[in-house]
């Protein structure tokens, strides 16, 4: 589809920029803060890159009014962040911890005097640690009821000023990585723990969904979704079939659930007969399908390409890591799907594909499925980045983010509703298996893995980009 003229983004569009507790706060014991699973994961040797840790992080906790005074003067109408649940609950459940909430009351309260459109994350995967070890988290459906405990405390505190709410952040990336590549606490590869976990986080999900209804009645809630659309390597049939398997099991699995309350049929049916399918009990369905989002929060970084693979083929592999380009090996599940590589696309150094006409395409194919406004939460470029004479020259992220938005723009033209667009990231932020070096922000921080240094803000030139393409709401990209 090609248009002699685009639309223009609409008025009231939200354009932010993303961030989350444990990558941005530190702080990780201060004020009654109790442990999150990261805290005492990342103190495991080799767990991360360099040892690499958030408990400093870039000190957002301490100095988040230097980093609203930035996003003012960048013109930013958004930001996205994310509450530490054991910063609220260091136990998990019980009583509130009064100063946990009165951080993300000032926070948010610098932000509304600014003009800048909170947008809360309720869970980023800094799970509480004393939830982990009683009855193992995701894993117990006692998580359900502590949840949504921790949830209504926080819609009854900033419902009042918090209009815009993300449920749960990547909750496929995140248990993928937990449950079956064990490379996120608690560390485990199992796939039938996996898709309990993940049903269990389902359940969770919906509950707090419609107890966000009665508390929230103005607001919008979706959740963030690690979206990867998928392409076939070829036009050759085995590699439709495994195209429409990885669609299934890596993408619809999760989004048809959060919409349309059900999992989709051919997955669940090859789960059920290789005995790794969720106990699904009497009632989950009518909670399931109790919990439909105002919109879908999309995080976008690339398309991933599969073809075929037999009975006997490649497993689920460690993603990179290091930023050595081109060490990423093919990663999939026996006799569903493998990726392959796309000879058609660049990739960063991370080996990402770089490619915002699937950006475009994964918009269009969620609009068209849901029915349901988007917004973007995350989409960005992870790179090294060089300090030089007190400046960050960085074209390609500019390059980045511009050809991304433009295909936005492309998918407003084709009819996406889509209501905001969060760069991940506002900062530089901890990378949870990158370390400091894999950069995303706007704004240089001066540190790396081993030293927190003076921990300068320092704009980029892509942040004097953004700031031009906000004040004019984006016509020239
Ligand atoms: C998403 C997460 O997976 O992508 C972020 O929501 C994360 O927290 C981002 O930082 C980029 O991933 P990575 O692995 O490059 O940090």
């Amino acid at each position: 589809m090609q248009h002699r003229q685009l639309k223009d983004f609409p008025d009231g569009f939200l354009w932010g920029a993303a961030s989350a507790a444990y990558q941005v706060e530190g702080a990780w014991n201060a004020d009654g803060k109790g442990e999150s699973v990261w805290d005492v994961f990342t103190r495991e040797p080799g767990r991360t890159f360099k040892g690499s840790n958030g408990e400093v992080a870039v000190d957002h906790y301490h100095r988040y009014a230097e980093d609203v005074a930035l996003m003012a003067e960048m013109g930013m109408k958004a930001y996205r962040f994310s509450v530490s649940w054991p910063r609220i609950f260091p136990d998990g459940r019980g009583t509130p911890n009064e100063a946990g909430l009165a951080f993300y009351d000032r926070l948010i309260d610098a932000l509304l005097a600014n003009g800048i459109e909170p947008v809360l994350t309720l869970y980023h995967w800094d799970l509480p640690q004393a939830l982990q070890a009683e009855y193992g988290g995701w894993e117990d459906r006692r998580i359900i009821a502590d949840f949504a405990h921790y949830c209504v405390t926080l819609f009854q505190r900033f419902g009042g000023k918090v209009k815009y709410w993300v449920s749960l952040n990547e909750q496929n990336y995140n248990l993928t990585n937990a449950y079956q590549l064990g490379t996120h606490p608690p560390a485990v590869q199992d796939r039938k723990r996996f898709f309990c976990a993940n049903h269990h986080a389902f359940l969770a999900n919906a509950t707090m969904i419609a107890a966000f209804r009665q508390h929230v009645p103005q607001g919008q809630i979706g959740p963030s979704f690690a979206y990867s659309p998928a392409y076939p390597a070829s036009s050759a049939p085995a590699d439709m079939l495994a195209f429409e398997n990885a669609e299934e099991f890596t993408n619809y699995w999760w989004l048809d659930t959060y919409c349309f309350g059900r999992y989709p049929q051919a997955a669940l049916a090859h789960l059920q007969a290789a005995g790794e399918a969720p106990d699904i009990l009497p009632g989950d369905e009518a909670i399931l399908r109790n919990g439909r989002p105002d919109f879908i929060g999309v995080n976008y970084y690339q398309t991933l390409t599969f073809t075929e693979n037999s009975l006997d083929g490649v497993t689920m592999q460690r993603i990179n890591t290091t930023g050595q380009k081109g060490t990423t090996p093919a990663s999939g599940v026996p006799g569903l799907y493998k990726t392959a590589p796309n000879p058609n696309l660049t990739t960063t150094n991370w080996d990402w594909s770089i490619d915002p006409t699937g950006l475009r395409i994964g918009l269009r194919r969620l609009a068209s499925r849901y029915a349901l406004p988007l917004m973007i939460t995350e989409n960005g470029l992870g790179e090294f980045d060089q300090l030089e004479h007190g400046k960050v020259h960085d074209s390609y992220r500019i390059d980045y983010l511009r050809s991304h938005l433009h295909a936005c723009r492309e998918a407003i033209t084709d009819g996406v509703d889509l209501i905001g667009y969060c760069a991940w990231s506002f900062t530089d932020i901890l990378s949870w298996l990158n370390g400091y070096q894999k950069r995303y922000g706007f704004v240089y921080i001066d540190r790396d893995e081993t030293d927190a240094k003076t921990l300068q803000r320092i704009p980029k030139d892509s942040f004097y980009w953004y700031q031009g393409v906000i004040a004019n709401n984006g016509a020239d990209v």
